[in-house]
């Protein structure tokens, strides 16, 4: 049998001149560095896209995941990242709406960060970012969540006992004056793409023929993906999709009632391209390792799957740019157990699980 795994060594050349940043500095990678770093993905995943002048490497990767857990980001180093983005929950935090340094609450979910190296249709449920080395200088200064200011932050490191060195490391800087915004949020996205599910779910075995699915979860498992006309078609997979159980589309999924468009207090992808026919739309997250990242939707307003399924059955509620997908399903009791049955199949422990991540939190 195919092994599960397929290593990637990606071989990315930098020229010296290609690395102008976001903090306006020198040129700051080594000049023609490479890739060191192995990233072990699933064999059945799409390839990941990794900007040329931001390759993988050993010492970027452990940079990134200390400046993820650590609370100098926040101005009153009380939060990191993964205050909201917890490694036990699948990197989200539990919260419909997360709450940052001030107390002050957002209007939006925290997202999973798992497989965010694949995506390339943009970050945040209305896409407004394109890149992870983007997404990452957001929350820093974001008034709800870390409130901090990136001069400040960027002070507080280089006189840190410890940073100038990983920075030295990670990235061939000369001297301490080179730190500057783009070098750390370089850090943080290598290490985000870092943030692979290793497929040792149950769906992930019993495709290696590892492991059988119980009755339950096969006749979930058939309405997921349309597989016989012998079980209703949930339609599910045409949005979340395999491998990465997301096609990373937008969508309306029924979930909010508006006669008028403009009604849309949260307007999605919409409020982002300027076109009504957006309004309403927002990411398709992922569902791997959907039973860890309750509440579900944008906001939050589904506490558990169970809520989540009656919704689909149910066919949703109207508003004009509703997929033609979400319709009523009328699942009986049974069926709604089933595709919950199978839906719990795909929680993959490889991060969940991890002691040295699980260390790391600092709440
Ligand atoms: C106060 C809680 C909070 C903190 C702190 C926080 N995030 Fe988030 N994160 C969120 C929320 C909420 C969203 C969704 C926001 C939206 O769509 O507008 C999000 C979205 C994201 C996304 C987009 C994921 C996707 O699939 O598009 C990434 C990546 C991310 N955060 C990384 C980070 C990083 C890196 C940090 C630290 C520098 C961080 N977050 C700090 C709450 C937080
Ligand atoms: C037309 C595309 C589409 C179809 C069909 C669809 N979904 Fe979704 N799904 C979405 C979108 C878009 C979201 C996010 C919506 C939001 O937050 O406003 C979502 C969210 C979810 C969430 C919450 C995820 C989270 O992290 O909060 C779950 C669970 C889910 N869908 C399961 C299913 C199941 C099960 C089916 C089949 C019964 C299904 N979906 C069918 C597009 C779809």
């Amino acid at each position: 049998m195919n092994k599960a795994v397929l290593i990637i060594a990606f071989l990315v050349t930098i020229t010296s001149n290609s690395c102008r940043d976001n903090g306006d500095q020198k040129p700051t990678l080594i000049p023609d560095s490479k890739s060191d770093y192995t990233l072990i993905v699933p064999e059945d995943f799409p390839e990941m896209e990794i900007p040329p002048n931001n390759p993988l490497t050993k010492a970027g990767v452990a940079l990134g995941k200390r400046l993820f857990f650590d609370p100098i980001l926040s101005a009153d180093s009380t939060m990191s990242c993964s205050t909201c983005h917890l490694p036990s929950l699948s990197f989200t935090d539990n919260n419909a709406f997360s709450k940052g340094i001030d107390g002050k609450s957002g209007r939006r979910s925290a997202m999973s960060l798992l497989n965010l190296g694949y995506n390339k249709n943009g970050f945040f449920w209305d896409g407004r970012v394109a890149t992870l080395e983007d997404q990452a200088l957001v929350p820093v200064e974001d008034t709800i969540e870390l409130h901090n200011n990136w001069d400040t932050l960027i002070e507080k490191i280089k006189q840190h006992k410890e940073y100038p060195s990983l920075f030295e490391k990670a990235f061939g800087i000369q001297s301490v004056s080179s730190i500057h915004k783009g070098l750390v949020v370089k850090a943080i996205a290598q290490f985000e793409r870092t943030l692979v599910s290793s497929r040792d779910s149950k769906f992930d075995k019993v495709k290696r023929g590892e492991a059988t699915f119980t009755p339950d979860e096969l006749i979930g498992f058939d309405m997921f993906f349309d597989k016989s006309p012998e079980y209703k078609d949930a339609e599910c997979a045409h949005c979340h999709n395999v491998p990465l159980f997301t096609t990373n589309e937008y969508f309306n999924n029924g979930i909010t009632e508006a006669h008028d468009l403009e009604d849309f207090e949260d307007k999605g992808l919409g409020a982002i391209t300027g076109d009504r026919f957006d309004i309403g739309k927002f990411r398709a997250p992922t569902l791997r390792n959907i039973e860890l990242t309750a509440p579900y939707m944008h906001d939050g307003r589904f506490n558990s799957l169970e809520e989540v399924i009656e919704h689909y059955s149910s066919g949703g509620k109207y508003s004009e740019t509703v997929s033609p997908l979400i319709r009523p399903l009328n699942l009986t009791k049974k069926e709604k157990r089933q595709l919950l049955a199978f839906l719990k199949t795909l929680t993959d422990t490889t991060f969940v699980k991890n002691p040295e991540f699980q260390a790391a939190v600092y709440n």
